[in-house]
């Protein structure tokens, strides 16, 4: 990152879990909230933005298990937020290009994403998907939903973008 840009990208700390918890608790309505507990269990895997000093995005990301099929393990991004003050200012984007690259290293055949903001990850390069497709790899997250019965009619919609040869969900 530059001097001159207006956020700054970093690994998260453990000092920085109030902030994350705080932040995704801001969105009840797009993002399913995270316990305390979970985010500092997993705060490795959280990236955050910061300006002057100050945390304003942050994003992670949760491995799907798929035994006895490894070649197409997928990644599912989660809890990517920007707060109210600082969107359109390219921070959402940087916070997922950055979980990418990071995931690159384990090369999982997919990143997956719930979201109710699909423009979005559609401009990041996702299209979307059936959930049918991908529920066997969703069900535990959705398992523990408090909001929706029913994954189906769960309004989320599901997004994926191939991360390296060809293969495709399912
Ligand atoms: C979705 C969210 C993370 C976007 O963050 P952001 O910092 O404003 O996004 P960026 O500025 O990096 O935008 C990247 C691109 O997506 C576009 N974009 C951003 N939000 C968008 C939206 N809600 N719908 C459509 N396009 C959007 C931007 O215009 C930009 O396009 P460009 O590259 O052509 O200029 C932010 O609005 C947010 O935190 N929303 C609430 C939580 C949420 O819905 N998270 C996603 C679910 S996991």
């Amino acid at each position: 990152m530059s001097d001159t840009s207006p956020f700054n990208l970093r690994p998260a700390r453990l000092t920085d879990a109030e902030r994350i918890f705080t932040l995704i608790r801001q969105h009840p309505d797009e993002l399913v909230p995270k316990p305390m507990g979970d985010i500092v269990a997993i705060i490795d895997r959280f990236v955050v933005a910061e300006v002057e000093g100050e945390i304003v995005g942050c994003a992670t990301y949760s491995i799907l298990p798929e035994i006895g099929t490894a070649e197409r393990a997928t990644v599912e991004l989660q809890s990517v937020a920007v707060g109210a003050a600082h969107r359109r200012l390219g921070i959402g984007r940087a916070l997922v290009e950055r979980l990418l690259e990071r995931i690159a290293a384990f090369e999982p055949a997919e990143a997956l994403v719930l979201t109710f903001a699909p423009g979005f990850f559609a401009k990041l390069g996702f299209s979307e998907i059936p959930k049918s497709k991908v529920m066997h790899k969703l069900y535990s997250g959705c398992l523990h939903c408090t909001k929706h019965a029913d994954p189906f009619t769960c309004p989320e919609i599901a997004m994926a973008k191939k991360l390296k040869g060809e293969r495709v969900s399912g």
